[in-house]
């Protein structure tokens, strides 16, 4: 068995980023720059964008955090999306969720266009991901993991690739990603029957479902890389979704939790913002 170093891969990527960023820097005098827009008290929304403003800042992205209270209204909030959609110098804007519960998500998430939509989730990005357009911005987390297998030069070409789970963040974009890099695939969820029986002919499994140690070692076929996008917290610990004690002894690959796929997300946001900046000045 073999551990995928999110930590490692993480580090490499943003080191291409920090150049690239530089390098745009020299050539356009333009740094690239970030958006987040942050409503409410949730504790681990604060840690998350604690950290991707200090990630930004190591690869020289410009990052600008707008922290609302709590109880911000629905019109000023769009008012402020909108104000970061208008200016030139604003490449990327994210608006951290979950939103406080008065608020209505999809309609301030639909005023971000698709160029500056550096978390992917737009219709036109998952549009354009569906089309394998290559003007896309990929949602990061399932990105982060085609890159993780990239780096361990797993292939994919004709491989079963089996997805438990169906969000519009991980699960669908993940199933897409794989199906564009030749796999084929297959995406189970809650209803789907005998899941078991068909993770066991998965080559490589892909977990996103939020249950801390759904993935027992009965599911695994031996040799089959096994990818944990899974982040439960359970008495202040973090866990995957799979049962890494009893899984990594069939697996050929295995990602842990924390340090697998956890830190490739914010990684590729990083890429995304990049992405973005340069096309624009590329137009
Ligand atoms: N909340 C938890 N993860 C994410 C993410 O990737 N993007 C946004 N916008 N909110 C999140």
């Amino acid at each position: 068995m073999r551990l995928i170093d999110g930590k490692l891969v993480a580090k490499a990527i943003r080191e291409e980023i920090k150049q690239k960023v530089a390098e745009a820097y020299e050539l356009y005098g333009k740094r690239f720059s970030l958006t987040v827009i942050i409503a409410g008290e949730d504790s681990a929304s604060q840690i998350y964008v604690r950290n991707k403003g200090k990630a930004c800042e190591e690869v020289g992205i410009i990052s600008d955090t707008v922290v609302l209270p709590e109880s911000v209204s629905q019109e000023e909030i769009e008012k402020i999306v909108t104000e970061k959609v208008k200016d030139e110098n604003v490449d990327g804007i994210l608006v951290q969720l979950p939103l406080p519960r008065h608020l209505d998500e999809k309609r301030i998430l639909k005023l971000i266009p698709p160029e500056k939509d550096v978390d992917g989730f737009s219709d036109s990005n998952v549009g354009r991901l569906t089309l394998f357009s290559d003007d896309a911005l990929y949602s990061c987390t399932p990105h982060g993991i085609i890159k993780l297998l990239e780096y361990y030069d797993i292939p994919l070409k004709g491989k079963h690739a089996v997805v438990i789970g169906r969000s519009n963040i991980v699960g669908k974009p993940m199933a897409l990603m794989l199906l564009k890099n030749d796999c084929t695939v297959t995406i189970c969820h809650s209803k789907t029957e005998n899941l078991a029986e068909i993770t066991r002919t998965a080559d490589i499994l892909v977990c996103a479902v939020g249950k801390k140690g759904f993935v027992t070692a009965d599911m695994v076929k031996d040799g089959a890389v096994v990818i944990d996008a899974g982040i439960n917290r359970v008495d202040g610990k973090i866990y995957g979704d799979v049962d890494f004690d009893e899984v990594n002894q069939k697996a050929s690959y295995i990602t842990p939790v924390p340090g697998g796929v956890g830190p490739m997300t914010i990684t590729m946001l990083l890429y995304n913002t990049y992405l973005a900046g340069i096309r624009k000045v590329n137009k």
